[in-house]
C-alpha cells in the first residue's frame, strides 16, 4: 500500500531556522550575557504575541520581536544604542536553518507530501528569512497568521492553514518544535509532530500528546511511511 501524503505545514522560529543563534553576534554587544539575552529575548517575543492573541490588541510579529528586544536589554540591564537594534533586527532575517532541513524537505516533498512554512510571522518577513537560509525554494508557500491578524495558538490559525492547503484538517499536520503550537494545532483538528530538538524538552502535560515525535526532521519521511 502506498503511504498516506499530507499537507505539512512548518512551524519557523525553531522549527527550520534557529532564533538562538543571535547569541553569536549578541555575543559582541553583550558579553557573557549572550545566551541570557537570546533566550529572554525569544520568550518575551512570544509573551507578547500570546497575550496580544488574548487581548485582541495585534500588532505583527516584527513589531513584537522589537519590543522583545527593548524589553531584554532594559530587563538585564544592558541598554543599546539604537543602531544596534537595526542590526539585531536585521540579523532576524539571516537566522541559520538546523543542519539536517533542506535535505528532509527534499525527501518530504519527494514522497509527495505538499510542504508550507506556517509562522506568527509577517509573510514578508519570512520569505526574507527563508529565502536568505535556500529552504524557500523548498517549499510550496508561506501562510502567514498576519492574514488573520491574531497569532497562535489561536484555534483560528491552524483552520486557517487547512484552509490554505485545501486539505481536510485530520490530514493537516503541524510540524513544530514549540511543545504550545503540537497543542494548539491538535487541539483545532490537526494532527501534529513535536520536534524535540533537545533531550532535556519537556512537553506540557496537558493529556494532549502529539502524533508523531521525533528529534530532527531527517526522522520524518520514515515515521510517515510507518503509518502506511
Ligand atoms: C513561528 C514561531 C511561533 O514561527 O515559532 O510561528
Amino acid at each position: 500500500m502506498e503511504p498516506p501524503t499530507y499537507a505539512l505545514g512548518f512551524d519557523v522560529y525553531g522549527t527550520l531556522v534557529d532564533p538562538l543563534a543571535l547569541a553569536e553576534p549578541l555575543q559582541a554587544l553583550v558579553g557573557e550575557q549572550a545566551v541570557a539575552f537570546a533566550n529572554l529575548w525569544r520568550t518575551k517575543q512570544l509573551e507578547f504575541s500570546f497575550r496580544r492573541g488574548l487581548m485582541q490588541r495585534y500588532v505583527d510579529f516584527d513589531v513584537c520581536t522589537r519590543q522583545a528586544l527593548r524589553y531584554t536589554q532594559q530587563a538585564l540591564c544592558c541598554e543599546l544604542p539604537e543602531s544596534d537594534h537595526d542590526r539585531l533586527l536585521e540579523a532576524y532575517l539571516y537566522l541559520p536553518t538546523f543542519p539536517e532541513v533542506v535535505a528532509s524537505l527534499t525527501v518530504l516533498k519527494a514522497q509527495g507530501h505538499r510542504l508550507v512554512a506556517f509562522s506568527n510571522g509577517v509573510e514578508a518577513s519570512i520569505r526574507a528569512l527563508l529565502s536568505n537560509a535556500g529552504v524557500l525554494p523548498h517549499l510550496e508557500d508561506v501562510v502567514s497568521v498576519d492574514d488573520i491578524r491574531t497569532f497562535k495558538p489561536d484555534p483560528a490559525v491552524y483552520a486557517y492553514l487547512a484552509q490554505r492547503t485545501g486539505q481536510p484538517l485530520g490530514d493537516t499536520w503541524l510540524v513544530s518544535s514549540n511543545a504550545w503550537d503540537v497543542i494548539g494545532a491538535k487541539a483545532a483538528g490537526l494532527r501534529a509532530v513535536w520536534v524535540k530538538r533537545q533531550p532535556e524538552a519537556v512537553f506540557d502535560p496537558w493529556d494532549v500528546e502529539p502524533d508523531v515525535v521525533v528529534s530532527q526532521l531527517d526522522e520524518l519521511p520514515a515515521a510517515f511511511a510507518r503509518r502506511a
